[in-house]
This record gives C-alpha cells, structure tokens and sequence, in this order.
C-alpha cells in the first residue's frame, strides 16, 4: 500500500437506510470488513476514523411510514436506535453513529448544494412526471405501479420490476396507478436540479479507469461499464416533503434527492465527531495526505464511485477517494436476502439468540464474504465454521496452553531451555505472519487474511500434537518449558493479529495472558511474554454450537417461507358486494362492546368463548380467533359488537352476536376498536 504518502485515513461505511434492521448481508459486504480494516490501522497507530451513520431520507422510509401509520422521522428514530446498539454490540468501533436528520448534517448538505449551485454546476431542466391529482402531490417512482413493459408483470415498480430486475422509468409502465390513492396519476410539467455528469466523462475515465487500476475488479470493471454505456445527467432534486429542503430561490416544495445528500453525511458524521472531540475534521476531508476510503456493497458504487467524486471534484475544497473496497451480496441459505420476505438474519435477532457469540458471526461473515462474487451463508456452514475451526482448532489450541502452563507451572510462564532445539518453523511462521496478513488486510483481501491468521492456531496446534509434552513432563521437563515458552508466545501472537478480525476473543486471550493490550508491531516475536510472567486460569473461548440450536434457526426461516407463500395466497381483496338501500343498513346493529372474559372452547384449536359487556346487556359470544388471541389478550379490549344477529349455536354454545373482524396484510385477524374509550353500548352508524 502507498500508506506512507499518507498521514491518516478516512474510512466511511455505507450510511444504512433507517428503515429496517441491519441483517448478514449488510455486515458481510461493509461492516465486517470496513471494522476489521480499521481496527487493523489502529493496531498499527495510524491515524483513523471510523464514521457511519443513519440514511434517513429516501422514498422507502416515507412507504413504511405511511404503512404502518407513523411519520417518517419516528419510524427512523426506531431503526436508528436499534441499528446504532446493535452495532455497538456487535463491536463494529465506529468513531461515530450519526444521523443524516441532525441539523448539523442539514445544515452541511445544503451549504454543499449551494457552493454547487453558485458555479452554476447544476443544469435546470423542465420534465413531465407523474402527479395523482386525488392527492395532490407527485409521485417519486415507488410510489407508482403498473404493467411490466418487459416481462408483462402486473405489479411493476416505477423504478424497477421485481419479477424480471428490469430498472424502469415511471413513463415506461403501462397502465400506471398511484400507490397513494389508486388513481391513475397524469403528466405534469416540474423543473429539476441536475447534476451534468456527461461533462464529467472523460475525467471519470481518467481517473477511474487510469488511475486507479489498483481498484478492487469487480468495483473497476462495474464502473468500466457505467462509463462506456455514456453518462447521463442526474436529477438531485425530488418533488417530495420528506428531505432535505433545497436551499435556493424557485425550488420551493423540493428536497434534496437522498442520494445527494447521503454520502456528504460521511462529513457531516465527521464534523460531528470533530466537535464532541473537541478535533479538527477538516484535515479529515482536505488534506490531501489523508487516505479516504469508502466501505459499501455493490449497489451503491455507481454513487460513491462517479456521482460523489464528481460532487467532491467540482465543489474543489475535498479529497477524493483512493479507493472503494465494494463486496458483492451475500445470499442466505441459497436464496436472495430480502427485508420484505424476511429472507434474513437479523443482527439483533442473532445477538439475543447466540448472546457472547459475536466472534463466530464476525468470523464466518469474513470467511465467506463476497468479495469478488456472491456467496452463500448456510446455517449448518456457520456451525461447522464453529465447532471445527473456532472450537476445534483455536479455541483448543490456546485453552491447551493455558491450561498446561496453569497445570506445570501454577500459571507462571516457564523460561526456556537452550539446551533445547526451539522449533524454527513456528518461529519463522511467527515473524513472516504480520507482513503477510498485512499484505492481504491492504489489498482488501478479508478472507485471504483471516486464513493466514487461522494458519497461526493451525500450526501451534499442531506444534503441540507433535510435540506431546503430556508425555514428557515427566522424563523431560526442560523440553515441555522450552515448548510451553513458545506456544504460549503464539497465543500472543494470536491475540494481536486475531484482534482485527476477533475482538472480542482477542480482548479475552490478553485477559488470559494478564496483559493489556499490545498491538500490530509487537506481534511476529517469539518473546512477547518474559519467563516468571503470571497467566490467568483457563476459560473457553469457545463452545459447541448443537445440531438443535442449527435446527431452530433452519424452521424460523421455513416459516418464513411459509409465512410468505401463506401471504402470496391472500385472496385479491373481494369485489364490492351489490348494492343496498338505506333501510337494509339501518337494520343493522352494531355497538362498541367491552370483552370481560375469554376462555378457549374444550376441543377447538380456533374458537375462544368470550363473555361481552354490549351497553345493553352481558352476552356470550363465540369467534373463531384463538389462533390469533390468547384469551388474556382479548380481555379488557374494546370491540365492534353486531348485536342483533339471531343466536347460534357453535359447539354446543349458544352465540349471541359477532364480533367485528378484519384481515390483516398477513392474513392475520385484528379487531375493529374505537380510536379511544367510549360508553359501551356505543352506536356505530
Ligand atoms: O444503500 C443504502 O443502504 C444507502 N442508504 C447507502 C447510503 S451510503 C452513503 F452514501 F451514505
Ligand atoms: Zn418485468
């Protein structure tokens, strides 16, 4: 690496959209690596910081939102809340987690888009776009569905098809609706701010596709591709009112596209971080002798690599990037990733379910990240990767040590015996492995690395299993010192260049060893502990992960799966019925009633009997919802009572009335209740 033309690093990972939990994909493409590369700069005392952050503008947060009834702002503060502690737990050490909604990030966006606007860089230009007139607004392209123009899929995004991965432009759908209120949305006239990225082709292929050939090949060869299909000038500005307001005269009613003002969060989060820390961030994001270095999967390097660089070039104050270390994607049990199928493992999820195992995660995302093509995560994979790499092979290794010098020496690091041949391809091993794990970590080559570093446990087990001093003890004692001496410095050796990959492990050898921690430079030596040193009593690194723990995390996404054909089956929602007349309703009788009491029906998996406070009088009614309701959940809650339904009988009990019901999105039953407390008997009319 040209490290030494540097005096510190930069290094961003990808803001994640606050709409959802952060799952394996996300971690095995940029925060498993970007972590393990810095926490691999620190060791070696370079200057660096770490920033990431909430993404909390953008289309889908507005979808969710409306979905589930919230604002925007609140459905991110969830997800930023439990991505940010998720993180943190899982030991991704950024310097900071910020958020793109924090006035300071605001505040930078705009100042950028303005310093922009005033070079006249932004070409304005007047397009038609859909509007849906019942709401009065415009619609971005997910809000917007239609006919597949390629494949004939009825339920085409104005962005994209799902079924056949088409990328499309609204204009494109045929029989385009409105996703707000149905209607079929018309043309509109609407002017936008665009950034002219056609002007900026031949610098593009100067700087990408000439200098920097270094790059990773599947982010070079991506934007080969991007830069030989033409650029085209891209709009930044969104007729929307979720955003970032766009700070100049005329664009009253607009945002700033999110993918405008997403990666200037990247300083934002840095000047942030500055101001706590009582720092400087300029030289963070000006000084040309600091190495920045963007983290993220592949969808985004069309936006770190030409449409920022570009924003960073032509605003003239900022460096530019030196690389773009991309991953591709990880798939899950040979199946895409997906948030809304709930094809995933979610990181919160897997930190309640395997609480203290957030090595053995970090190590099989790293060992099979997608660095150069997708692959796969399996869960019997992940239990291999445990019981035969992590429990067998390094956790043995260094619990063998420490229990032989615990057992030998009551703890206390033995001196060697001269007299005694120490073996020198461990200790060459030894002083090669620092350079070679190097080698990798700056080529971005995760994978490569943790291999060499496993190669360390490998041969130090084997050291032992050679070696057998168990069987010397006895006959040879100045042997099993000289041999317990060595292995004992490869445990060290371990714990500082398995620290990048291993935190948390590694923070427990030094724990072992009684040491604090040491770091990259001390490692390749063979006397990193001095004779006399006093170790702690042995405690596993590692435990067996069962076949039925395997087993209950294979049936939760089964059920998923389930969960999603049973969704797909949901019948389309019913024609409206014919009509009827005024006096047909008004026969109708239904009151908000109180359930004062429910219990199951003896022999039926489905019916709960439940007692009813109507307002007119306490009843019995039987409903077909103990598959959805225990009968404690029901208790107490008001509901939608048609009270003059004729008696029948259910099950040998007679029912007197029904309980209004509708269906969720998930074939789910939820009860109609009153937005607050009303009188029961209320009319409802
Ligand atoms: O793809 C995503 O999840 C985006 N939220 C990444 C943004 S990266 C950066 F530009 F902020
Ligand atoms: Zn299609």
């Amino acid at each position: 690496m040209q490290n030494k033309k540097f005096k510190r690093h930069t290094v961003t990972s990808a803001l994640p959209y606050a709409n959802g939990p952060i799952h394996i994909g996300h971690l095995a493409g940029v925060y498993v690596p970007a972590d393990i590369y810095v926490r691999f700069l620190r060791s070696k005392g370079e200057d660096v910081i770490f920033v990431c952050g909430s993404d909390e503008h953008g289309v889908p947060i507005t979808i969710r939102a409306r979905k589930e009834g919230k604002t925007p702002q609140e459905v991110a503060d969830t997800y930023n809340e439990l991505n940010k502690k998720s993180f943190k737990d899982f030991g991704i050490s950024f310097n900071i987690y910020s958020r793109t909604s924090n006035k300071i990030h605001h505040q930078t966006a705009s100042d950028f888009f303005v310093a922009l606007n005033d070079k006249s860089f932004f070409k304005k230009i007047e397009s038609e776009q859909y509007f849906d007139e019942e709401q009065n607004e415009f619609l971005a392209d997910r809000y917007i569905k239609g006919t597949c123009p390629k494949c004939g899929h009825g339920d085409a995004y104005g962005d994209q098809c799902e079924n056949c991965g088409s990328t499309l432009s609204p204009a494109e759908l045929i029989d385009p609706k409105s996703m707000l209120s149905g209607s079929k949305p018309v043309l509109k006239k609407t002017k936008h701010w665009y950034l002219p990225l056609d002007e900026y082709e031949p610098w593009l292929r100067k700087w990408i596709l000439n200098d920097h050939k270094e790059w990773k090949s599947n982010v070079y060869g991506q934007c080969k591709s991007w830069i030989d299909q033409g650029l085209q000038a891209r709009a930044v500005t969104r007729d929307l009112d979720w955003g970032i307001p766009v700070p100049v005269e005329g664009a009253e009613g607009k945002v700033l596209y999110v993918w405008f003002d997403a990666p200037i969060g990247y300083i934002s989060a840095t000047k942030e971080w500055a101001e706590k820390n009582n720092r400087d961030w300029e030289p963070y994001w000006k000084d040309d002798r600091t190495r920045l270095l963007h983290f993220i999967g592949k969808d985004n390097i069309v936006f770190h690599c030409i449409i920022f660089p570009c924003m960073l070039k032509e605003h003239g104050d900022f460096i530019l990037p030196e690389n773009v270390p991309a991953n591709e994607f990880l798939n899950l049990e040979n199946n895409k990733i997906s948030t809304s199928r709930n094809w995933a493992v979610w990181l919160h999820e897997y930190l309640n379910e395997f609480p203290g195992k957030e090595d053995v995660l970090r190590y099989t995302l790293c060992a099979n990240a997608p660095e150069t093509k997708d692959n796969d995560f399996t869960w019997k994979d992940f239990q291999a990767k445990n019981n035969n790499e992590l429990v067998a092979i390094l956790g043995n290794f260094i619990n063998r040590v420490i229990v032989l010098i615990n057992k030998y020496y009551d703890g206390k690091i033995p001196e060697r015996n001269e007299l005694f041949d120490i073996d020198d391809e461990l200790i060459n091993g030894l002083k090669s492995a620092p350079g070679a794990l190097e080698k990798s970590l700056n080529a971005f080559r995760f994978r490569e690395a943790l291999s060499g570093f496993m190669e360390i446990a490998r041969s130090g087990n084997k050291y032992l299993a050679d070696a057998e001093p168990w069987k010397l003890i006895k006959t040879s004692p100045g042997r099993v010192a000289t041999i317990m001496n060595l292995a004992v410095q490869v445990v060290a050796n371990i714990a500082i260049l398995g620290a990048p990959f291993l935190p948390f492990t590694s923070e427990k050898i030094f724990r072992l060893l009684n040491l604090g921690k040491l770091n990259w430079g001390q490692a390749g030596e063979a006397d990193i502990l001095g004779p006399g040193h006093l170790i702690r009593k042995p405690e596993l690194l590692f435990s067996k992960i069962e076949d039925r723990e395997i087993q209950f995390q294979i049936d939760k996404l089964k059920a998923t799966e389930q969960d999603n054909s049973h969704a797909k089956e949901q019948p389309e929602i019913p024609e409206a019925k014919d009509e009827i007349a005024y006096e047909d309703f008004s026969k109708i009788d239904v009151r908000i009633g109180k359930v004062l009491k429910a219990e199951k029906v003896e022999k039926s998996s489905k019916l709960l009997k439940m007692s009813v406070d109507t307002g007119i009088d306490k009843r019995t009614i039987v409903s077909g919802i103990a598959k959805y309701f225990k009968p404690e959940e029901v208790e107490g809650k008001q509901v939608s009572v048609l009270v003059n339904l004729a008696p029948r009988k259910i099950m040998g009990i007679e029912s007197q009335g029904m309980i209004l019901l509708a269906e969720d999105q998930d074939g789910r039953l939820v009860f109609v209740t009153p937005e607050h407390h009303v009188v029961n008997g209320s009319v409802i009319s």
